[in-house]
């Protein structure tokens, strides 16, 4: 009787599957939520000095993550070419995450210290002075553009209500610290500053 009810009303069908597959998703989900591995940063960690929280910024701005992922996948091809896979802990003061998926570009999860801040300035303004057949686009524009740091201190103290451990001093000192930059100066700190945590580890 229960289970001709079942089959013959497609709405509660269709909630009972919702339920039976939910459980599936939950067993696999839940225990992410308390595992250290998956919810504390790494030893060490800093999170974006001033200057490296502006130059993200433009990065998004830029939409440089719709051509540039931030995940290391932990395969051999993967590793073999950017360094360490991605883990969990060097990304839980990410806000919004730009692990993304998409690689016109190579990966840039690990892209500091490997070519000199002079090559990236080069490169942001022309690319192909330094690698003749890309086909990134210029983006000559940042160089003249200068950082506007009033919201600076507040951008910090945003993320720090949701768990970033900036402290008072890093959120007063933020503006003089970006006194005077240009975007350019900005983004090419935040590249250098990327994936450094784990670079010598492979
Ligand atoms: C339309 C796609 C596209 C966009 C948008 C783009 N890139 Fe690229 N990027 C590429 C391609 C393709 C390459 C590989 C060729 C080269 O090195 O120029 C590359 C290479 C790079 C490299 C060198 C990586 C390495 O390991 O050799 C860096 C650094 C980089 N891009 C940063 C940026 C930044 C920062 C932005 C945003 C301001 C950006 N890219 C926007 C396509 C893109």
């Amino acid at each position: 009787m229960q289970h001709e009810k079942v089959e013959k009303n497609i709405g509660l069908m269709g909630l009972l599957i919702v339920i039976v597959i939910s459980f599936g998703g939950l067993a696999e989900i839940v225990p992410l939520f308390f595992l250290e591995d998956t919810t504390q940063p790494l030893k060490g960690m800093k999170p974006h000095d001033a200057l490296a929280l502006e130059g993200r910024d433009v990065y998004i701005r830029e939409g440089c993550n719709n051509c540039h992922s931030q995940m290391i996948r932990p395969f051999r091809s993967e590793t073999e070419r950017y360094g360490h896979y991605s883990v969990a802990g060097e990304h839980v003061w990410e806000h919004p995450f730009l692990w993304g998926s998409k690689r016109t570009g190579p990966d840039l999860a690990r892209v500091g210290g490997r070519y000199s801040d002079d090559w990236h300035r080069v490169h942001l303004l022309n690319p192909r002075d330094v690698v003749p057949e890309s086909n990134m686009p210029a983006f000559t524009w940042l160089e003249h553009a200068t950082i506007n740091g009033e919201l600076t201190g507040k951008k910090m103290a945003a993320l720090r209500m949701v768990g970033v451990p900036y402290t008072d001093e890093d959120i007063q000192g933020a503006q003089a610290k970006v006194e005077g930059k240009t975007e350019l100066d900005a983004v090419v700190h935040y590249l250098q500053s990327l994936g450094l945590i784990l670079k010598d580890k492979r």
